[in-house]
């Protein structure tokens, strides 16, 4: 069930099912909290899953123009405030939603017990790839989304996903279509602005676990693996037959990573 919380500035809505450890899931761009449903069904059996929308997606309010990933990393501190979660979280991002986590990591290491980042980079867009990006916003916010969805929908999803998930692939569009242009335009000027954090992975402490699509197009194995090795603590789980939306399209072995994961950190 969904339900919002009202803080300064802002209203996130979320997920809270479960009880016990809490475990955050933060979503990627330009998507919303329910592409994590295979994740809080499964673990909310043993954990609280606290899943968000990000400030501009899914139920959450808008902000036009900018929203960078410090902001997004600012909401989801004040929003585990809010909602008095007290004690350190396992903060599980894809993609933007792992942007969003490194920033969490710098601002509130109290904050965080371990992380989990799935299709993720560290690394901060080209000069090229920051002013596509930027053209990209405008004209989200000048013609709607379906252009975003059509190019993007094929580098989410593997192949074989595309072909044999046709109503996760339309699910994603609709999400997509539903976002609101503004929320859209201001994360992408966000991620165009997100420095590079290369030189904190060895700072980063916490147990960390990578999950990689096999067929990530946008954060592929040996990037990922990259980040894996400069990680002091950091373990890397490939799933086969998935792309960048390695927990949607392959939810078992995603989630069995996980298990695995936090069994072994468990303290
Ligand atoms: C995402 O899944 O969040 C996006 O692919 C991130 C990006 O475009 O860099």
């Amino acid at each position: 069930m969904n339900q919002q919380v009202k803080m300064p500035g802002v209203v996130l809505n979320y997920r809270d099912v479960g009880q016990g450890e809490p475990l955050l899931f933060v979503h990627g761009f330009p998507l919303d909290c329910t592409m994590w449903q295979a994740q809080i069904d499964f673990f909310s059996k043993t954990h609280r899953c606290l899943a968000v929308d990000l400030r501009g997606f899914g139920r959450s309010s808008v902000r036009p123009g900018t929203v960078t990933m410090e902001i997004m990393a600012d909401d989801l501190a004040s929003f585990l405030d809010a909602i008095r979660v007290q004690g350190p979280v396992t903060l599980c991002g894809l993609s933007m939603g792992g942007y969003v986590a490194w920033q969490f990591w710098k601002r509130y290491p109290f904050k965080l017990s371990r992380l989990i980042m799935c299709d993720t980079r560290a690394i901060a867009d080209t000069e090229e790839g920051a002013q596509q990006r930027l053209q990209t916003a405008d004209k989200v916010e000048r013609e709607g989304a379906a252009f975003l969805a059509d190019s993007m929908l094929p580098k989410l999803y593997c192949e074989a996903s595309v072909k044999s998930r046709p109503e996760l692939i339309e699910s994603a569009r609709n999400v997509i279509l539903t976002n609101s242009t503004s929320g859209i335009a201001a994360a992408a000027r966000g991620m165009a602005a997100r420095p590079d954090v290369t030189s904190w992975l060895p700072k980063i402490k916490v147990p960390t676990l990578l999950i990689t699509g096999e067929h990530d197009a946008i954060s592929s194995v040996a990037e990922m693996k990259t980040i894996a090795n400069a990680l002091p603590d950091a373990r890397h789980a490939v799933i086969p037959h998935a792309g960048h939306m390695a927990p949607q399209e392959q939810p078992q072995a995603t989630n069995a990573a996980i298990q695995k994961f936090l069994g072994e950190t468990a303290k």
